[in-house]
């Protein structure tokens, strides 16, 4: 395997394929700044949900893990005006430098991060019995992937998509005697989306500057 290669590869993919943009370059300098773990997604990959987003029509966008504010951006620039992405956060830092990022990017008023801990925004959220979401982007602690998996499907309808980023972890995920709450966590959350009566659902892997790993998606059938 050569991270050096896919690295290469990535810039230059991101060359051809992803306009440069100094908001997301800004995004990443300000991250850094202020001690952020670089663990936003690839330009790549934030391009990709980007297009999935567009793709699927969303209206409505549901994050967790906010971090920085990267693929928050990418994904809130598939919005249409009128358009509303909520975003989960743990992290008050961290909440606030995504929230300048956001605001810089002009995008404050389509974006509504809420600081805590996901398990406790994502019961408030539902408490508030939002309209359901139409693209659910779950990028927080791995080992609550499948808790998180239950609070989306009861935050989604019919056709709504799921994404969760890390789920290959290196490879990691094949071995069943891993102690790594998060690799524990990828699997069981890999064989609930699997085996769920509502989903339909599949996974890839990728490399990129980020190393080996890979994203599942899943899309909510109708009621049978
Ligand atoms: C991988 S980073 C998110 C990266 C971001 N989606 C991006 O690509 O730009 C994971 C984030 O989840 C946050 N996090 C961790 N545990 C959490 C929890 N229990 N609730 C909410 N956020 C959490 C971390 O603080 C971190 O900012």
């Amino acid at each position: 395997m050569d991270q050096d290669l896919w690295i290469a590869v990535d810039r230059y993919l991101a060359d051809n394929l992803i306009s440069s943009d100094h908001r997301m370059e800004e995004a990443l300098e300000a991250n850094a700044c202020a001690g952020l773990p670089a663990i936003d997604v690839a330009p790549s990959h934030g391009k990709l949900l980007h297009l999935l987003a567009r793709v699927q029509g969303a209206r409505r966008i549901l994050e967790v893990g906010t971090l920085g504010g990267y693929s928050t951006i990418w994904l809130a620039r598939a919005l249409p005006s009128d358009g509303q992405l909520v975003t989960l956060e743990l992290d008050p830092k961290h909440a606030a430098v995504a929230q300048a990022n956001i605001h810089r990017a002009g995008l404050s008023s389509l974006v509504d991060i809420r600081v805590g801990p996901a398990l406790d925004s994502l019961a408030k959220l539902h408490d508030e019995r939002p309209a359901p979401f139409d693209f659910i982007f779950l990028d927080a602690d791995k080992p609550n992937n499948p808790v998180y998996l239950d609070w989306a499907l009861k935050l989604a309808r019919p056709g709504t998509v799921i994404i969760a980023d890390n789920v290959i972890r290196e490879g990691e995920i094949i071995n069943d005697r891993s102690d790594d709450a998060r690799v524990i966590g990828t699997r069981t959350f890999l064989e609930r989306l699997g085996s769920h009566p509502q989903l339909d659902a599949t996974a890839i892997q990728t490399v990129s500057t980020k190393g080996y790993d890979g994203f599942a998606m899943a899309v909510v059938k109708a009621e049978a």
